[in-house]
C-alpha cells in the first residue's frame, strides 16, 4: 500500500470512529477516554480501547500478511464471503490465534483492543 493510501485509510477510519461516537451520543467530556468502546459494543469488547487496538494492528503489521493472501487487499480478509468470523467470540479467538502465530506476547486486554478495533471497522457485531 502506498503511503498516501495508508494516510487516506487512517483518516477514513478515524472519521468512522468519530462518527460512531457521535451517533452513540457520547459527550466529549474532558478527561473522558473517547477511545473506550461505546456501550453499544458487544459485551465481549466492553471497555476495549479501539484506538490502541488500531495502533497494535499497525505496529504488528497484521495487514501486510492478510493483503498478501487476498490479492493485495488486507480488508478482504474480513469481508470475504467465506470469512471465518461470525460473532464476537470467534473474532477474539481468531485475533488471538494470529497474534500467537506471530509469536507476539500480548495481554488479553491488548488482544481485546485489536478485536474491538476490527469489529468497529469491519465486522460491526452489535
Ligand atoms: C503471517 C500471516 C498473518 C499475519 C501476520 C496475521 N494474520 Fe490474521 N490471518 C492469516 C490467515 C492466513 C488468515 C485466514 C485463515 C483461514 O482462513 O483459516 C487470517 C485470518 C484472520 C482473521 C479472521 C478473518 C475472517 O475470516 O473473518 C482475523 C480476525 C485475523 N486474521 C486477525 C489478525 C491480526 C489481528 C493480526 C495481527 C496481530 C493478524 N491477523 C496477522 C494470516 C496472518
Amino acid at each position: 500500500m502506498t503511503p498516501t493510501m495508508h494516510l487516506i485509510r487512517r483518516i477514513a477510519s478515524t472519521g468512522a470512529l468519530l462518527g460512531l461516537l457521535g451517533l452513540a451520543g457520547l459527550p466529549g467530556l474532558p478527561g473522558l477516554p473517547l477511545a473506550r468502546a461505546a456501550d453499544t459494543a458487544p459485551h465481549e469488547f466492553q471497555g476495549a480501547n479501539r484506538v490502541k487496538g488500531q495502533q497494535y494492528y499497525t505496529d504488528l503489521k497484521c495487514a501486510a500478511c492478510h493483503a498478501e493472501r487476498m490479492m493485495g487487499s488486507a480488508s478482504a480478509m474480513y469481508t470475504r464471503p467465506d470469512r471465518k468470523v461470525h460473532n464476537p467470540k470467534q473474532l477474539l479467538a481468531f485475533t488471538q490465534m494470529c497474534v500467537t502465530q506471530l509469536n507476539h506476547d500480548l495481554f488479553p486486554e491488548e488482544v481485546k483492543d485489536i478485536a474491538a478495533y476490527l469489529n468497529q471497522t469491519y465486522y460491526k457485531f452489535k
